[in-house]
């Protein structure tokens, strides 16, 4: 078995999606065992309590980034996670942080990258004229955005769709793609812990 701890700021729909997949794939006895989030009113915290999964805020807001990062480690470390998913995480962690983690954590992101890294990605590729949009999952490196892609998806937007209908298709790639993508990484994990 390996564990999953995952990071999200807000709704937290990726997360749950990460954990019911845990759940649902059999054979793959991985656990989800920690949310951690850095907003008090995060709506991740609350599907956390509904699928049962210890939740831990770390805040950010009133103290350096350094003091919260030190605090988001001991959280990883106490709930001994072997891969770390960033779900909606709006914080960018310091090399100091990623460094040490690096392979072992993911982050999912609503464009294809390399193309629109940072925020707003959807809507950047929207008011540019994009017809083409996806999701990407990659390992987390120092830079934003920028770490090894392990997966994407994308489709042809119809001409003339909303903003809207767009953002909610990038959406469900996303949770098709990164629940299947950190499951190969639990695997990995799982597969070398179990190595003689
Ligand atoms: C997703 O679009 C993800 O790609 C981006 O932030 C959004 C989080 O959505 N990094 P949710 O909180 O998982 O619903």
């Amino acid at each position: 078995m390996a564990r999953l701890a995952v990071l999200a700021s807000g709704n937290g729909s990726n997360f749950q999606a990460l954990a019911e997949s845990l759940g649902a794939i059999e054979g793959r006895p991985h656990e989800c065992v920690l949310l951690v989030h850095d907003r008090r009113e995060a709506y991740a915290a609350r599907r956390a309590a509904g699928l049962g999964i210890p939740s831990r805020y770390v805040p950010y807001f009133g103290r350096g980034a350094r003091e919260a990062e030190t605090e988001l480690a001991e959280a990883l470390d106490q709930a001994k996670a072997d891969i770390v998913a960033l779900a909606g995480f709006m914080r960018i962690l310091s090399p100091g942080f990623v460094k040490p983690r690096e392979g072992r954590m993911v982050n999912i992101h609503p464009s294809l990258l390399p193309k629109w890294p940072g925020s707003r990605a959807i809507e950047r590729a929207f008011e540019a004229g994009d017809s083409l949009f996806g999701a990407t999952v990659h390992l987390v490196d120092s830079g934003v955005d920028t770490g090894p892609i392990i997966a994407c998806a994308s489709f042809e937007a119809r001409p003339g769709s909303a903003l809207a209908e767009i953002e909610a298709m990038v959406h469900a790639v996303e949770r098709e793609i990164f629940p299947r993508a950190v499951a190969g990484l639990l695997d990995a994990v799982d597969g070398k812990g179990r190595r003689p």
